[in-house]
């Protein structure tokens, strides 16, 4: 009999979800928006500690468009946007008919490379084209190196949008991710670390953000007794159901985030006599990641040969998910045509990187399972 599958990433649900559900049902807010709404957007406020107003969501990718909407982006500008990333960071620049314009990681991190960005932003500029926001992503929950970059785009005044869908917890300098650009995006899909099915988050500076994003995301409907409308709306807003589920999880996030660090830890534990594979950690104390996925760098030259596809395949055939890390952008056939700025650095992590379970509902048998499977692999 097939053992049962250990998951990168899976819903973990705390216990109170469907009382919030339940109380959506019986007061019937079965719709985009009641009290649950308003609940969790209060609780998301609070635990970022920003003094930043939230507008819950039907996405994450919505609330990257939303953001780039309230940006000015048109038909022609260009976004610069970090290449090593899931296509939804991308995606919405090309909704609007914007082009992206991809930029390199560096190593500390993994994410944006502050300086192929002002390169970019140089060379952009140079031929004459109009860059309208930055995109950056904290990958699997770690933060970027936000002063460098934010120096640079100060500089060149340009708008940075946060996306902190995978880096609900984490913090940078003590402040958290997502509260740290104009825009910050948060997802809440069935894999992150907090989860409403589907759903996702725009964090604004001003209540006058807040209120344009929700303005938008339902249908952009003018303030008249009929229904007139001067700009096109969409259908975004975060059922009310989800957001009860929301309500739920926020109670069990910082459990979450610490059960997922504890995974990190047992990584590292499990890696260190192991030459050659590196855990993907926090370069310095000024950077806390919420580890949503755990990582590994796999470097053949140093493991006798073993590479990211072995462990994978060794994993795969124990029903133990794995996955390479997020293929970058500029490598992507439906971007081959967008400009790249960088070297090798997010190229090279693709091709030795692998992201493991890291899920906060994993048990003692799972790990024993991973554990033995890669001792085995390794003949430890
Ligand atoms: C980095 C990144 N950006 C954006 C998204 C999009 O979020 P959603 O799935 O809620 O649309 C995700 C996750 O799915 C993501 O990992």
């Amino acid at each position: 009999m097939e053992k049962p599958k250990i998951w990168l990433s899976s819903p973990h649900m705390g216990g109170e979800e469907q009382n919030f559900v339940n109380a959506a049902f019986q007061e019937n807010w079965v719709a985009p928006l009641g009290p649950n709404v308003n609940g969790f957007e209060e609780d998301i406020e609070n635990y970022l500690q920003a003094d930043k107003k939230v507008a819950a969501l039907s996405s994450g990718t919505a609330a990257l468009h939303l953001a780039l909407i309230q940006l000015g982006v048109q038909p022609g500008d260009e976004v610069l946007c970090q290449s090593m990333t899931f296509a939804a960071s991308a995606n919405p620049i090309t909704y609007l008919g914007a082009n992206p314009v991809f930029i390199d990681s560096e190593p500390t991190t993994w994410n944006i490379c502050p300086k192929a960005l002002e390169k970019a932003i140089l060379d952009r500029k140079a031929k004459g084209k109009t860059i309208k926001a930055i995109v950056i992503v904290h990958l699997y929950g770690m933060p970027c190196l936000w002063n460098e970059v934010k120096q640079i785009a100060d500089k060149h005044q340009i708008p940075i949008i946060e996306d902190a869908a995978e880096a609900l917890g984490s913090t940078y300098k003590g402040k958290k991710c997502g509260t740290l650009g104009q825009f910050g995006v948060l997802s809440f899909n069935g894999n992150k670390i907090i989860t409403t099915s589907g759903g996702g988050a725009l964090v604004c500076a001003t209540t006058q953000a807040k209120q344009k994003t929700v303005f938008y995301a339902t249908q952009a409907r003018d303030n008249a007794p009929h229904y007139q409308h001067t700009h096109i709306g969409y259908n975004y807003r975060l059922s009310n159901i989800s957001a009860g589920i929301g309500r739920g999880q926020m109670q069990v996030l910082d459990k979450h985030i610490d059960l997922r660090r504890q995974m990190n830890a047992f990584y590292q534990a499990l890696f260190a006599p192991i030459a050659g594979v590196e855990v993907f950690s926090e370069p310095t104390a000024d950077f806390f990641s919420n580890h949503w996925l755990s990582a590994i760098l796999v470097d053949t030259n140093k493991t006798g040969g073993i590479s990211r596809e072995d462990i994978r395949l060794a994993l795969q055939e124990e029903n133990i998910e794995s996955r390479p890390l997020w293929k970058p952008m500029h490598l992507q056939p439906i971007f081959k045509e967008a400009p790249y700025y960088g070297e090798k650095v997010a190229e090279n992590l693709f091709d030795s990187g692998l992201c493991l379970p890291s899920g906060s509902n994993l048990t003692d048998q799972d790990r024993e399972r991973i554990k033995t499977t890669i001792q085995k692999l390794f003949k430890q």
